[in-house]
């Protein structure tokens, strides 16, 4: 039988998708850092619990629900009670504003594709990042400074993403996953098994793992344990909702569940050894401290790493083009992933074709990505991450569990999720942990990231927060109170 439009091919397919929407830039370029930040060889124990008692827990909810119902995000939640309608268009907003600057790092990152061939950033590739690539102007006044580069940089990455994604989903999103997730881990294989030799590796490593067992009853590395696997494996976003909407019907969730979250974990400890590696080959060369070279973010990835392809001479020709391109692979399959809660929605509500949603949502969301092809660009999207990392996206985890776990009982699920298991079951330790212990732990944290974000905030920070805030707000009201198109969208008592 021929797939539908909105359906996954084969099992294959939603797995590696899901693996590519949770392998992106926070495996690679956040997890290192966290992992040596927060007590280094310790931190495997919040990490453990925090996939144990979230990780796991809640995919299999937002799975169960996704897949009973075979709808969309929004669609869904509004079946479970009008009233929410609200919290469904929320959800997949956020995303889409999470897609629009993941354009801006792919693009830089594509332009650093380009550049590892010749290793174009010159022998100081700190200033030629802040002051020749983006041209931070550290000043809101930076919008009216339009940098073409990066615009055309990050144009290109929409034209990739409208190729694969205007198409139907398994012939676009299901295909592409199967070829680029696997390839992304073959790189990634030989990238870590190549620095593992480097002299001075164990330096790196040895730094990395190095245990501090009394930061353990700090609370600070049990936040950021969770916040970890929150942002790590995109949970409470309504994208693992939608993929498992677009399942068939003999699906194995809880055994998906696992192979997925085993799979995000491999890479991100993987990703660690790799960067480590390198970090203590650059401290044996420079006479520097791993503990001085140490970054993440941008200033991992654009600094510290081009100053090791320097120092590596010609292997720096063939290494820097392949970790570059990692990068790339990694933030492609993600930001596939961001544009379909949003997406599934609209096609539900106001009846249009998966290609004509797309097309409309990927001109809108390359041209408000614009604002980051600014010399306040770089800035800006500091703000509006934190804003989505440390605030939406835990919310998001919290509003999930009060709408699937507790309106819409998701004891309701057990047993045909069970009966498909040919791994684990789950019973009533499930439901305590997504009705009581999560929500309130995720409430906890979440509180203390506003706090943390409102205490540390510049001026600009809080003003552009703000902004934000409003126009996600905006977009969803609008979405909310548009008039539906599509027929069954008022029906309450089909699931469709
Ligand atoms: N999980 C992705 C990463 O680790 C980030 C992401 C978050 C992607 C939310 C999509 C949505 O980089």
């Amino acid at each position: 039988m021929m797939a539908d439009k909105n359906e996954w091919g084969s099992n294959l397919s939603f797995i590696f998708a899901m693996i590519g929407s949770a392998v992106g830039l926070g495996n690679i370029w956040r997890y290192p850092y966290v992992l040596y930040s927060n007590g280094g060889g310790a931190f495997y124990i919040p990490y453990i619990v925090a996939i144990l008692l979230m990780g796991i827990p809640f995919l299999i909810l937002e799975y169960g629900v996704g897949y009973d119902f075979k709808s969309s995000f929004a669609k869904a939640v509004k079946k479970i009670d009008s009233k929410f309608e609200y919290l469904g268009w929320f959800l997949p907003v956020c995303v889409f504003v999470i897609m629009i600057y993941y354009a801006a790092i792919l693009g830089w990152d594509g332009i650093y594709v380009i550049l590892s061939f010749f290793k174009g950033w010159g022998a100081d590739p700190s200033t030629f990042f802040t002051a020749s690539l983006i041209q931070d102007s550290k000043n809101y006044m930076g919008l009216f400074h339009f940098l073409p580069i990066i615009a055309i940089a990050m144009l290109a990455g929409w034209i990739i993403v409208w190729c694969i994604s205007h198409k139907d989903l398994e012939k676009g999103l299901g295909r592409v996953s199967k070829v680029l997730v696997p390839l992304l881990f073959i790189i990634m294989v030989l990238i870590v098994g190549f620095s593992l030799t480097l002299p001075g590796a164990s330096i790196g490593l040895s730094e990395l793992f190095n245990p501090n067992w009394a930061l353990l009853f700090d609370f600070k590395i049990w936040m950021a344990a969770f916040g970890q696997i929150v942002f790590s494996l995109s949970l409470g976003m309504s994208i693992a909702f939608t993929y498992a909407s677009y399942t068939k019907d003999d699906t194995d969730l809880i055994t998906n569940t696992l192979s997925i979250v085993f799979a995000n974990s491999l890479f991100e400890n993987f990703a660690a050894l790799g960067v480590f590696s390198i970090l203590g080959y650059m401290s044996l060369q420079s006479g520097t401290p791993v503990a001085e070279l140490v970054t993440q973010g941008t200033g991992l990835v654009f600094n510290a790493y081009p100053i090791v392809f320097n120092v590596l001479g010609q292997l720096g020709y063939v290494l820097g083009p392949m970790f570059f391109l990692t990068i790339y692979l990694a933030g492609l399959t993600s930001i596939l992933s961001t544009i379909e809660p949003l997406s599934f929605s609209i096609q539900n509500k106001f009846g249009l074709s998966r290609s004509r949603t797309m097309t409309i949502l990927i001109i809108i969301g390359a041209f408000l990505s614009m604002i980051y092809a600014t010399s306040f660009g770089a800035d800006l999207l500091g703000y509006v991450d934190t804003f989505i990392n440390q605030i939406a996206l835990l919310f998001g985890v919290v509003i999930e569990c009060i709408i699937f776990a507790w309106i819409f009982h998701a004891e309701k699920l057990i047993d045909f999720l069970n009966s498909r298991s040919k791994t684990i079951k789950i019973g009533k330790w499930w439901i305590i942990i997504v009705k009581y212990i999560l929500p309130i732990f995720i409430l906890i944290v979440w509180f203390g990231g506003v706090i943390e974000v409102m205490a540390t905030s510049s001026v600009d920070q809080t003003n552009f927060t703000i902004a934000t805030a409003i126009i996600v707000l905006v977009a969803t009201v609008i979405l909310t109170k548009l008039p539906a198109k599509s027929p069954d969208w008022d029906k309450s008592d089909e699931r469709v």
